[in-house]
């Protein structure tokens, strides 16, 4: 849920602009029906699992001060290199997603885990994957986030989802419904194009478009976490032919 949505910007996503994209969501229903039935069908490919254990390294402590005075950060080789090589390489195919269904939030997204319940069965089919997940919501990750932000919340995380972006892809400025200062956010670019509208999630002065504050341009293992304030928007413009992009995100509340 997001608010603070331009109305005037919001028409510039209407048919027939982003008219793939239009046809696309139509079809959702049958894509879902499809890609349920291709899950049932074919295995998962068998991953080696990954032997040691996923790490996020020291850049992310790098960010604080730019946390401090902003209230969000970017920071690249989020995680350590070694991992990162492991999680490239367990990727989900697309049919472990659910497919694109809203037009000014266009992605795909799925592999939805609450931590406070057991870490799903499909998750467990890439095992970098769920060592990630673990990770982002074990204990030693929810100290550094509270050592990062510097406000001692105690905080806990409450999803961790994965999602696929593509060329039309995007997420219209906004604020987020909870409009708490308390939550944050982690958006983790694991692999993409990169440069000038790839999909790297804004922070943006308005809702138009029209005051970029910051905008990451390198997609492939960087991070960009910001708390659910309203003091600025985020969003992306609508990806340029030939781009595409994975995430994990991450959101964290007080406990
Ligand atoms: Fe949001």
């Amino acid at each position: 849920m997001a608010k603070g949505i331009s109305k005037k910007l919001e028409k510039t996503y209407e048919f027939p602009n982003l008219a793939h994209l239009h046809f696309l969501i139509k079809l959702y229903p049958i894509r879902a029906k499809i890609r349920s039935l291709h899950r049932s069908l074919f295995a998962a490919p068998a991953f080696l699992g990954y032997e040691g254990r996923a790490e996020v390294s020291e850049t992310f402590e790098h960010a604080s001060e730019r946390y401090h005075e902003n209230r969000w950060a970017y920071c690249e080789n989020f995680w350590e290199l070694k991992f990162h090589t492991c999680l490239l390489k367990q990727l989900p195919d697309k049919r472990f997603l659910n497919p694109i269904s809203t037009i000014t939030k266009s992605y795909d997204r799925g592999l939805f885990w609450d931590p406070r319940t057991t870490l799903p069965k499909t998750i467990e089919l890439f095992p970098a994957l769920a060592s990630a997940y673990r990770f982002l919501a074990s204990d030693e990750f929810l100290q550094r986030i509270c050592a990062v932000s510097g406000d001692s919340i105690e905080r806990g995380c409450y999803q961790i989802l994965m999602t696929r972006a593509y060329w039309g892809s995007s997420v219209i400025p906004h604020i987020d419904s909870q409009n708490d200062p308390t939550r944050i956010n982690f958006i983790m670019f694991i692999d993409g194009t990169g440069g000038d509208e790839s999909g790297g999630l804004g922070i943006w002065g308005d809702n138009e478009f029209k005051e970029l504050i910051f905008e990451p341009k390198i997609l492939r293992n960087t991070c960009i976490f910001y708390d659910m304030s309203e003091a600025f928007y985020h969003g992306f413009k609508p990806m340029r032919r030939g781009t595409f992009r994975w995430t994990i995100n991450a959101a964290y509340s007080k406990k």
